[in-house]
């Protein structure tokens, strides 16, 4: 049974889809730990399941990397298989992702390499591309760059905002992502075969 931490920020609405998925006697993963950069409302879907959570408060810390140690060691306790960021809003320093890559995973509601970044969706609108998307990635140094495991278009329609985008996108999200972590827990998906793999160049 593979054993996975999810770091989020937000509402959670992924974290929540997987939590039902691994609830699934079938489901060959289970989520042990949520952690979270601030009082997410997420951490409301972990309650309702009766899964752990740890905060470790971004403002409550001087520099990244201390902010990520500390994070690095909440980790830690749980030894997880992989860890998944899930709305996470925070870069991780380095040596955070260099401790847990390629068992580390990234969500993101963009067609990678398009969108990187923390508005995905609003520069996605902002372009005026008729499709965006969704992608599962590896973690790597850089933002959003990872190799990906997993992406599907969505298209953009007349009058969307950045939320009726984003809540069109956020299905797709949930199902590769819990696609991803189920190929990953069978062994269908080998995550460091798949980050030996040179990511596309970026436009
Ligand atoms: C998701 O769409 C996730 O891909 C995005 O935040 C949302 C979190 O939603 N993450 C990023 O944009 C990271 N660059 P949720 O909290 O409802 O799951």
């Amino acid at each position: 049974m593979l054993t996975v931490a999810v770091l989020i920020s937000g509402t959670g609405s992924n974290l929540r889809a997987l939590l039902d998925a691994a609830s699934h006697p079938d489901f060959p993963a289970r989520v042990v730990v949520v952690g979270a950069d601030r009082e997410a409302a997420g951490f409301a879907h972990a309650e309702t399941f009766g899964i752990p959570t740890f905060l470790v408060p971004w403002s409550h810390f001087d520099s990244r990397e201390e902010w990520g140690a500390e994070l690095a060691a909440q980790l830690r306790v749980w030894t997880p298989d992989l860890v998944v960021l899930s709305g996470l809003m925070r870069l991780l320093p380095a040596d955070v992702v260099h401790e847990w890559a390629p068992n580390l995973i990234n969500t993101h509601p963009a067609y990678l390499p398009e969108f990187p970044g923390a508005h995905g969706v609003r520069d996605a609108l902002a372009a005026g591309v008729a499709e965006t998307g969704a992608s599962v990635i590896v973690v790597d140094d850089g933002v959003d760059t990872g190799p990906i495991l997993a992406r599907e278009r969505v298209p953009v329609l007349p009058g969307d905002t950045e939320h009726t985008l984003h809540e069109r996108i956020k299905p797709v999200e949930r199902r590769l992502l819990i696609d991803v972590v189920r190929r990953v827990a069978t062994g269908e998906l080998d995550l460091a075969a798949a980050a030996a793999v040179p990511p596309e160049p970026t436009r």
